[in-house]
């Protein structure tokens, strides 16, 4: 199965959105609500229908960009969150995007959903995107990788090899606050450029 750009417009025209939970997820918006500083330049790969974007847009964070391969879940942002900038809502595979200097990258369900050979690109990419101290948030799914995806698994171990030689971790740990039907099947993590 090929994870490209007609696989994912496919599934937004079949509404088959088995990851899509219709709201700002909970560890997400814990991690959001202690940040101070609504300057920070912001990054969400991968964003879907953009709750998290959403949320953050709508927190005074104004300079939050998603980008998605897909076209119809940006075109859903822009339609429920009139006021979002069009130009921040960036149509483009993650590994092409050329808007750099990110201090926060949120992570979810992005990186589950890449085949799993181009984890080692996720990285390399990920430390381009960010500025020096940026830092890479989010959740990583906490089951066995297997061929059956996406999504994708992964543990630990694993995430601390693929992440340790560009990023101090500053954690990797259960989620303690996920939404119900992920409790117990995700990482939070925080990796520092
Ligand atoms: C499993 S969904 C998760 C959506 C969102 N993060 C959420 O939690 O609701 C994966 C998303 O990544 C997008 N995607 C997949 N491969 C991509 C790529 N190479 N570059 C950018 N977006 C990609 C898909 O179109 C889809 O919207």
């Amino acid at each position: 199965m090929k994870l490209d750009k007609n696989y994912w417009e496919e599934r937004y025209l079949e509404n088959k959105l088995g990851w899509d939970i219709g709201y700002v997820s909970t560890p997400i918006k814990t991690y959001v609500d202690q940040l101070d500083d609504t300057s920070l330049k912001i990054l969400i790969p991968g964003a879907g229908r953009g709750y998290e974007a959403r949320y953050l847009h709508e927190n005074g964070f104004k300079e939050t960009y998603v980008v998605d391969i897909a076209s119809q879940p940006l075109r859903h942002i822009g339609e429920v969150c009139p006021d979002f900038p069009p130009e921040h809502l960036l149509e483009n595979d993650y590994f092409k995007i050329e808007e750099k200097e990110f201090d926060l990258i949120l992570e979810q369900t992005f990186f589950c959903a890449l085949a799993p050979r181009l984890r080692p690109q996720y990285v390399k990419k990920m430390y381009e995107l960010l500025k020096p101290g940026g830092i890479l948030v989010g959740l990583l799914f906490d089951f066995p990788l297997s061929d059956s995806g996406p999504p994708f698994g992964g543990s630990a171990e694993e995430y601390h090899e693929l992440f340790r030689d560009s990023f101090t971790i500053q954690k990797l740990e259960r989620a303690h606050n996920s939404i119900p039907p992920r409790q117990g099947k995700e990482l939070f993590f925080i990796f520092e450029k």
